[in-house]
């Protein structure tokens, strides 16, 4: 949800700010723009579209150039992508760049216009930056923290002073945002990934802590403007972590990543064969002291949750509630201190999910969060986190971090189920053992990828689809469909097999595709039956099953057959062929698979 950027050192600083902000492009691309200090004037060039109409835009009015700046990448939220309403905001004295949202901009407007303030957009931002210019008497440090008293909302600012040229001022609230330092210069960014080429230290900056970076040098001060000293980190992946290193896009790359992403998640809490929580304080004792069991996430994140609460109610026996993070904040949830709830996110600074997860914990109950980000503020806010491995996600559409989530929830379900009591130390060691099976599998089917490519061909022009499947299938259809859809533009549902013919089987005319999931053996026949419903209504029926199961040739126009694993675990290898179809069906439409329209990657706004 926009990116932003900044930097102070002996480079020129135009090349690092565009660089950068090419590594933040999936946070949002409706426009771009950046702010220079150029022999002590602050220069501005902006673009709506992606950072390449920006370039082409520099290219042909001339670069700007100097050693400190500022840069943003834009997820419009108040006013349409334009020129005027892409940042930088401010004025020559002072200029900024945000990602957020101000809540009480209107209110901050209206005062500002009472005191002669004539505004250009219709941004939020612009009343940051006219509030900063109405209040700064010669101190940042001073007008910044008056500022902050006033605003509501979310924000990371990124500010720069006419006053103190090659210096930058960023502060964040429920934003993220990391200071970076290298030998004698210094970056803000939204994320990491976007100053690793250049170093690996950053700090994580705390609600309302002010950073100041002055000619490569680093200070920061808590909310009452007192100097504070922080904890440096060292990023733990590298550049190649986050290129697209030889793929055609990150998406395929991601997806080719998965069986390394499970391992590095599941097998260091393994000991002796059993499923180890420990790490993060959950035992066994712990685990079963647990009346209800809530997943809150959003998205793909959410719908990894469906899948583990399908494995978690089947084994452990323990209800597990599965909540849109948007619906959950506001439907007054009833929870107690018996209660777990899990928050699941890849970036860790989802806003609805942050929000739930404070929610949860002021009504009592535990907090576990399942986050890929290390040190993001779902991650430092939670009880308890396990973090996922799966390196940095870069594709706006998420396969990896989905695979990963499914894999600690399998983790969690063999623990609750084994500290409960309902499955044996042998049984528990079984499904243990042939979840660490499921990378090999994973990388077979990736090695086979023209079934998918065939499907996807025969989607590429269909305008409506539908995914159907029982149970565990069904919960994954569920993630194959907003795949599709998310990047095919391919308007697509996914529905219980058997609730069909309650209504939405009256769309299906024929040519119709439907995307049948039957992995889930106990539910083979029923399944049949509803694909035999919409074949006997002229669909064209693509069925993902198990490679040895018996499918009438009279029932699916094509198979795409998978190894047989336990039933239990399937989602885990069903999920690629569909992640596979959605994406080869978005290259043959010809659509932007990393930067789908409309979409970005994390979304730090309700
Ligand atoms: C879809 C997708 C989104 C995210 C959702 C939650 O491919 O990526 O649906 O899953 O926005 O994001 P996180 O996991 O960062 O909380």
């Amino acid at each position: 949800m926009c990116g932003i950027v900044g930097y102070v050192g002996a480079r020129e600083c135009t090349e690092v700010l565009l660089d950068s902000l090419s590594k933040l492009e999936y946070r949002g691309y409706d426009s771009a723009g950046i702010a220079v200090f150029e022999n002590g004037e602050i220069r501005t060039q902006k673009s709506k579209g992606k950072i390449s109409d920006l370039i082409e835009k520099m290219d042909k009015e001339g670069r700007i150039s100097g050693h400190c700046g500022i840069g943003h990448t834009r997820w419009a939220t108040h006013g349409e992508p334009s020129d005027i309403n892409s940042h930088p905001h401010g004025n020559a004295n002072i200029t900024i760049v945000h990602n957020g949202i101000i809540e009480n901009y209107k209110k901050i407007k209206e005062f500002l216009e009472k005191k002669g303030y004539v505004f250009e957009s219709q941004t939020d931002t612009e009343t940051v930056a006219k509030l900063l210019d109405c209040f700064y008497e010669g101190n940042p440090l001073s007008t910044i923290q008056r500022v902050l008293d006033e605003i509501e909302g979310s924000y990371a600012l990124g500010i720069m002073f006419k006053d103190y040229p090659n210096r930058i001022y960023a502060v964040r609230k429920d934003s993220p945002l990391i200071v970076a330092s290298g030998e004698n210069e210094a970056f803000i960014a939204s994320d990491v990934p976007a100053v690793l080429k250049y170093t690996k230290n950053f700090y994580l900056l705390e609600q309302d802590e002010i950073a100041v970076l002055d000619n490569g040098r680093v200070e920061f001060y808590d909310d009452h403007g007192a100097p504070i000293r922080k904890e440096m980190h060292i990023a733990d992946f590298d550049m190649e972590a986050a290129e697209k290193g030889g793929y055609a896009h990150f998406m395929l790359k991601e997806i080719h990543e998965q069986p390394t992403a499970v391992r590095t998640t599941v097998t260091p809490r393994i000991s002796d064969g059993m499923p180890c929580l420990e790490e993060c304080g959950m035992t066994y004792d712990r685990l079963k002291s647990y009346n209800n069991i809530f997943v809150v996430a959003c998205g793909t994140a959410m719908h990894a949750g469906l899948v583990g609460k399908y494995v978690i109610e089947k084994i452990a026996r323990i209800p597990v509630t599965v909540d849109v993070a948007s619906e959950f904040r506001y439907r007054n949830p009833i929870l107690c201190s018996e209660d777990l709830v899990i928050l699941v996110s890849q970036s860790g600074e989802t806003a609805d999910t942050l929000e739930a997860l404070r929610l949860a914990k002021r009504n009592g109950a535990d907090t576990l969060s399942i986050v890929n980000v290390k040190g993001s503020s779902i991650a430092r806010e939670s009880d308890m986190v396990l973090y996922t491995h799966a390196g940095p996600e870069i594709s706006v559409a998420s396969t990896k971090a989905y695979m990963v989530q499914l894999s600690v929830f399998y983790l969690i379900a063999f623990a609750l189920a084994y500290a409960d009591g309902k499955i044996s130390t042998e049984e528990c060691k079984r499904l243990t053992s042939e979840l660490q099976t499921v990378p090999e599998v994973i990388d077979k089917i990736l090695e086979k990828p023209g079934d998918c490519q065939y499907v996807a061909s025969q989607l590429v022009n269909s305008e409506n689809l539908l995914y159907i499947g029982r149970g565990l299938d069904y919960a994954l259809s569920m993630e194959g469909s907003l795949k599709l859809k998310e990047i095919s533009y391919i308007h697509s549902e996914s529905y219980a097999a058997g609730e069909l013919k309650h209504g939405t089987i009256s769309l299906v005319t024929s040519g119709m595709p439907v995307i049948a999931v039957a992995t889930q053996r106990d539910l083979f026949d029923k399944t049949i039956s509803n694909v035999k419903e919409v074949k006997a209504r002229g669909a064209k029926v693509i069925m993902v099953t198990h490679e040895n199961s018996d499918v009438d040739s009279d029932a699916a126009d094509i198979v795409i057959g998978l190894p047989t694993i336990d039933d239990l675990l399937m989602p885990m290898t069903a999920v690629v062929p569909l992640q596979l179809i959605a994406y080869y069906t978005s290259v043959l439409r010809g659509n932007d698979v990393d930067k789908p329209r409309n979409l970005a990657k994390s979304v730090t706004v309700e």
